[in-house]
């Protein structure tokens, strides 16, 4: 749908583009919105691009503040792209899966924002996220499965209410939930880094680009072509006028009783093979070539040259 009216209204400026060139930028200028209108449309109307999320992890080790910062989460497909920030807290208990309802977490007092760690599996990412939420978090960080390095894929989470979820790698989480487990106090600040455009939405989008120049393409083309006729029309009919011109400018004669032109042993007219008598009318040519003015008018008109040696009447 998109396409077939962008297609009618680039055929409606196209009649002026041969009028002014503002048109022709104002059409330009036209494709390249609706190439960002593209760009930008599809991978958010489809839900399917990836937000990477950089972790500005802070804590303190002996009395030294080490802070590391890395993109090393992806924001949940149902995440606000929010920056969040907060003390880190582990879920209570013999696992840190947060799948209980009842779940606790042990936070600091003195924070009054936190959160959530939890380690994937034993339920729904919607579950659990959703108990974070219910204990009062303000974000929810979940670490993949081990045995999966770093790995991070955009969680699924529908029906969770607009908190934070990113996930990270199993061993960013470890390390995290080990220095927790110390007791180490760590404040991790989330912000939301670059779009990913997952390869799925690469090819539709691709495939647009393709359709859209195919379409551009199809209007230029049925646009010109009733043009290009009546271009070369007015070319040759400016063309005629020339000839008829140059014509008009070439030497006339009338042969007389004497002339050499007359003489049997002199060439018959080319034209119509006829001799030259006296009264004929020649025109003699920039190459000196002559023939009857009745016979070499039309020629000339019709092929400009000389009908010997082929010389251009438009060139001398
Ligand atoms: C990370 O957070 C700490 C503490 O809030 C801040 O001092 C530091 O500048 C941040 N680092 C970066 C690279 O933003
Ligand atoms: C969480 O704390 C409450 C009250 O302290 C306790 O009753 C409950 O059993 C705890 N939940 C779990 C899963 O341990
Ligand atoms: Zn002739
Ligand atoms: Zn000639």
């Amino acid at each position: 749908m998109v396409f077939v009216i962008s297609c009618l209204s680039v055929n409606g400026k196209m009649s002026l583009l041969t009028a002014t060139p503002s048109a022709q930028s104002s059409v330009s200028s036209r494709l390249l919105r609706l190439s960002i209108f593209l760009l930008l449309g599809l991978p958010d109307s489809k839900g399917k691009a990836i937000w990477t999320a950089h972790l500005n992890i802070t804590f303190q080790e002996g009395n030294q503040i080490i802070s590391e910062l890395g993109e090393s989460g992806v924001f949940g497909n149902h995440s606000p792209l929010e920056r969040v920030s907060g003390v880190v807290v582990l879920p209570e208990g013999w696992n840190q899966n947060a799948c209980n309802p009842m779940t606790n977490f042990s936070r600091p007092e003195q924070a009054d924002s936190w959160l959530a760690l939890i380690e994937r599996g034993g339920c729904t990412f919607t579950h659990k996220i959703n108990v974070a939420a219910q204990k009062g978090a303000n974000g929810v960080i979940i670490y993949n499965y081990p045995g999966t390095g770093n790995k991070v894929f955009p969680m699924s989470h529908q029906g969770t209410e607009n908190i934070v979820a990113v996930m990270i790698g199993n061993l960013k989480g470890l390390e995290l939930l080990y220095l927790i487990q110390k007791g180490v106090y760590v404040t991790i600040i989330i912000e939301v880094g670059r779009v990913y455009v997952p390869w799925m939405s690469h090819y539709i989008l691709y495939l647009s680009y393709f359709l859209v120049f195919m379409f551009t393409y199809y209007c230029f083309y049925c646009t010109w072509r009733p043009q290009m006729p009546n271009y070369s029309l007015r070319r040759r009919r400016q063309m005629k006028v020339d000839v008829k011109k140059a014509i008009g400018q070439i030497e006339l004669r009338m042969l007389k009783e004497g002339d050499k032109e007359i003489d049997p042993n002199e060439n018959d007219c080319v034209v119509c093979f006829d001799t030259y008598k006296p009264q004929d009318v020649i025109r003699i040519l920039a190459c000196k070539h002559f023939f009857h003015k009745a016979c070499i008018d039309p020629w000339l008109l019709a092929h400009r040259t000389c009908p010997i040696c082929k010389c251009d009447i438009l060139r001398t």
